[in-house]
């Protein structure tokens, strides 16, 4: 028998369809960022958000400026399924399953209604879950026009000559019980933060090719890179592969430390999430974000964690959306996973950038040895053996060593004191505290006033070039290479020339 002549016709049932995408898993947020998304390939410029709170009445619309559509072009756009994700499309569409606009508003609402002007033609049409609901045919019934009693929500249409309005009312997934006018206005704030990050490069820059506004206020964009920052402590160059489906970009950047920034800088700098959150790949599609901060599977052996001594790395990585199957992009928008071919190339950047930046994050944003330039004596050094490893002090660190040297009948209540010191350095409670504090403590002089570090610096330049005999210039040399005074060398350059008694 042939198995093609066999068959049987299964449609969905539309209320229950619906009612089932709803759990997608959009927050309020993500599911306006996809409305917007449509609107923005539609070639808006602007995109005004307004939300009202009337308790269960309450409404969210929002209208753009873009090329609008005509009746035909509404209905496809209104029906699940009209596009086939297959599809090429053009280079600039944020669009893919052809699905946000129905999956997005009903993930927060019953009833979604759509009035696009195109050539001063303006059409309507609504889906209405709690009418499908009231149906037992389970057909797709799609009304025309604005619910009765919502006319006016859709008059801005009527006064431009393109662009769209989106409208969703009886906003049940948003208005729970016990939700009230703060929480509406928390909300607003929420999806202010996440438009100022997913829409930032849009909205940034000489051009400013994109406005948003929510309840009339502009939203500002959000930089994760600090680009223009003062103290901007690395940036390679942008990486660029070619593959199967376009070319990838990558820029790696590790952030200024929390002591280069001010307070808001900091508090600004965290993003929405905050630091630790926020590290990691911020993978873009068309210039979108769509992906903010996390290492994306990747990882030696084991997948990588966020953790706070890599908060400062963040890599910037462009697809186009050519690469959306390989990439394995989500109708939500907010998932990306690399292809295995790309995962070598990625892991090698990203454990770059990692270890760079938690050198930054462990020396505080100072110089570093190895980034300043030659080798700096250290005070510390790490003993390994098979029980595990001891800190020590290194007695070849200039001022230990002139101390052991000067110590004369000392010499085994110094070595005494120095080893008390090395068996209680407090390991554990550096730990706790910086997980606490999610920064290291305090070393090398930061946050001391010069005079502070110009006192200690003193002391050890007067026994130099007193009772060890060394020139000026030479001493000078040897305390910018040596721990932690190769921070200073402006204080160290200004200590006097002349030879101290
Ligand atoms: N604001 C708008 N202006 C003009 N056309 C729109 C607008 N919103 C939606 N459309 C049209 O409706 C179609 C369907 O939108 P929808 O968001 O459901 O799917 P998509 O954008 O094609 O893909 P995706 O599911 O990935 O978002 C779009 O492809 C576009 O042609
Ligand atoms: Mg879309």
């Amino acid at each position: 028998m042939n198995q093609n002549t066999n068959f049987r016709n299964a449609p969905p049932r539309a209320g229950a369809m619906l009612e089932a995408l709803r759990g997608l898993g959009y927050t309020t947020a993500a599911a306006l960022a996809d409305i917007v998304d449509n609107s923005i390939s539609a070639g808006a410029t602007e995109v005004r958000i307004n939300f009202n709170w009337n308790g269960t009445s309450s409404w969210v619309a929002v209208m753009d400026d873009g090329r609008g559509m005509d009746d035909a072009t509404l209905e496809s756009a209104m029906r699940l399924g009209d596009r086939n994700p297959l599809e090429k499309r053009d280079s600039m569409d944020l669009g893919r399953f052809g699905m946000g606009l129905k999956t997005a508003s009903f993930s927060q609402c019953r009833r979604l209604t759509v009035a696009s002007v195109k050539d001063g033609a303006t059409s309507c049409l609504r889906w209405d879950l709690d009418a499908l609901a009231n149906q037992t045919g389970g057909d797709w019934l799609l009304f025309e026009g604005p619910a009765s009693g919502s006319e006016k929500l859709l008059e801005p249409v009527t006064w431009v000559s393109s662009g769209t309005l989106v409208l969703w009312e009886t906003l049940d997934r948003i208005v729970t019980n016990g939700f009230v006018a703060d929480d509406f206005n928390d909300l607003i704030d929420r999806v202010e933060s996440h438009f100022a990050m997913v829409f930032h490069r849009l909205l940034e820059g000489p051009r400013e090719r994109l406005k948003i506004l929510l309840n009339g206020k502009r939203v500002k964009p959000w930089d994760p890179f600090m680009y223009g920052h003062a103290s901007k402590t690395w940036e390679s160059p942008i990486e660029k592969k070619r593959t199967d489906s376009g070319v990838i970009k990558v820029a790696c950047h590790v952030l200024p430390h929390r002591d280069k920034l001010s307070p808001s800088e900091f508090e600004t700098g965290g993003g929405p999430e905050g630091w630790t959150a926020q590290q990691g790949f911020y993978v873009y599609r068309n210039e979108r974000l769509l992906v903010a901060g996390g290492w994306l599977g990747l990882g030696q052996g084991r997948a990588w964690n966020r953790e706070e001594a890599y908060r400062l790395a963040r890599i910037r990585l462009d697809i186009p959306n050519t690469a959306d199957a390989e990439w394995k992009i989500d109708i939500r928008k907010s998932t990306a996973r690399p292809p295995v071919s790309l995962r070598p190339w990625l892991t090698l950047m990203a454990e770059d950038t990692r270890e760079r930046a938690r050198r930054v994050f462990a020396y505080r944003g100072s110089q570093t040895p190895g980034i300043g330039g030659g080798p700096v004596e250290q005070a510390w050094r790490l003993e390994r053996s098979r029980t595990g490893v001891r800190y020590r002090i290194d007695d070849k660190h200039p001022v230990i060593s002139s101390v052991l040297d000067a110590a004369g009948p000392l010499l085994p209540m110094v070595k005494a004191m120095l080893r008390v010191v090395e068996e209680t350095v407090p390991v554990q409670r550096v730990w706790l505290d910086t997980a606490e504090n999610k920064e290291t403590p305090l070393t090398g002089f930061s946050g001391e006033a010069p005079e502070k570090v110009v006192s200690v610096l003193n002391t050890i330049y007067a026994d130099m070039v007193g009772r060890r005999g060394m020139s000026s210039a030479s001493a000078k040399k040897m305390l910018t290479a040596t721990e932690p005074f190769q921070n200073y060398p402006g204080l160290v350059a200004g200590l006097p020339d002349e030879e101290l008694s």
